[in-house]
């Protein structure tokens, strides 16, 4: 005959001791499971005669149900404690700084187009833009290119399909001197301007990709000269790079839509593996310029006797590498996120004058 009581206090005490619910769970199979003692004793009731039932039911069942509901709450209480315990352990303070982890980033080349910006922009120029597909007329013809003439292939122009009605073959544009164009046809001078954006030219090396940038920037006003242009240029380089002043040459050079056209170059020493500008006997090209060609000036509408102007041209991703020190253009356009990481910028520090370019 089994002690009742002793077995009451037995199974109690291992609910009390159970400290995880899955020990809880534990004394419930081995009490009321299908195998369970408890659950034997009540099919043993089957058994028993009618006077042993009467006695015995009553004990048996008031035994499974006191069992049941000690392991009720305990579990309950488990739960709830193993609950508070998840909760104090997953706590969120957020109060707590947010840790700070780069994932996106300015590409290089525009955060350099962005601090042109911002310079030209504090010496008065507006932002002109025009189209990446140009028609001949805006690449080639109004910019003092003769027709058939070698410098059209020497821009190694990317040429659309013609048109199959007027024969018509629009260009990827080969640089931003076009947007000069579309800027005097469309405005009145006094004009001051900058263009940035993408060209386009069949060329690919450490130093060339079919796809690179420029800003171009164009001054058209009264008795403007060269003076104008080599003050604006020396400024704007030397604000780029970051230094008081810079060390220029304008060497001659030929462009078809300005007279006289220059190249700028300025001093620089690059004995040590590293460029260091101002030092040295060395010269790196910087950009192209030069005062607009009267064809130019004719083509847009602009009578040359009463207004003059100066323009210029200089490769943006170029600028950036030197700014920068990458080796090479061609990564620039591969978007690798490892490449973007170690060259890119924070998105939150626009560069202006006031706070500092880079
Ligand atoms: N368009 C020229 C190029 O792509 C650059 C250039 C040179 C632009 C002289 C100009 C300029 O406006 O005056 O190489």
């Amino acid at each position: 005959m089994t002690d009742l009581p002793q077995l009451e206090l037995d199974l109690i005490n291992a609910i009390g001791g159970a400290t995880t619910v899955a020990e809880v769970e534990a004394v419930r199979v081995n009490a009321l499971g299908k195998t369970g003692v408890i659950s034997g004793l009540l099919k043993g009731m089957g058994a028993m005669s009618p006077d042993e039932r009467r006695e015995q039911g009553p004990m048996i069942n008031g035994l499974r149900d006191r069992v049941a509901s000690a392991i009720a709450d305990r579990k309950a209480e488990l739960e709830a404690a193993e609950l508070d315990a998840r909760l104090l352990s997953e706590k969120v303070d957020l109060t707590l700084p947010a840790r700070p982890r780069r994932k996106g980033g300015v590409h290089p080349t525009m955060q350099v187009m962005d601090e042109m910006v911002a310079i030209f922009a504090s010496m008065g120029f507006a932002v002109a833009e025009g189209p990446d597909i140009e028609d001949d007329f805006h690449n080639f013809t109004a910019l003092n290119f003769p027709p058939k003439h070698p410098a059209r292939e020497m821009h190694d122009t990317f040429f659309l399909k013609p048109d199959p009605e007027t024969g018509e073959r629009k260009v990827l544009r080969t640089h931003t001197s076009p947007v000069q164009v579309r800027t005097m046809m469309s405005q009145q001078p006094p004009i001051r301007i900058i263009a940035p954006g993408r060209t386009f030219r069949k060329d690919s090396d450490a130093t060339h990709t079919p796809m690179f940038h420029q800003v171009e920037g164009l001054v058209i006003d009264r008795d403007i000269h060269m003076g104008h242009l080599k003050t604006t240029l020396q400024t704007f380089i030397a604000r780029f790079f970051e230094l008081d002043t810079v060390d220029a040459r304008f060497r001659p050079h030929h462009f078809p839509f300005t007279e006289p056209s220059a190249e700028m170059d300025i001093r620089c020493d690059r004995s040590g593996g590293q460029i260091k500008f101002n030092e040295g006997t060395d010269w790196l090209e910087i950009l192209g310029c030069g005062m607009v060609h009267p064809n130019v000036l004719r083509s847009c509408g602009i009578d040359p006797d009463e207004y003059q102007g100066f323009a210029f041209g200089m490769g943006v991703d170029r600028l950036g590498m030197l700014k920068y020190g990458m080796p090479d253009l061609r990564p620039m356009f591969e978007a690798d996120v490892r490449w973007l990481a170690h060259y890119g910028f924070s998105a939150f520090s626009s560069p202006n004058p006031a706070s500092g370019l880079s």
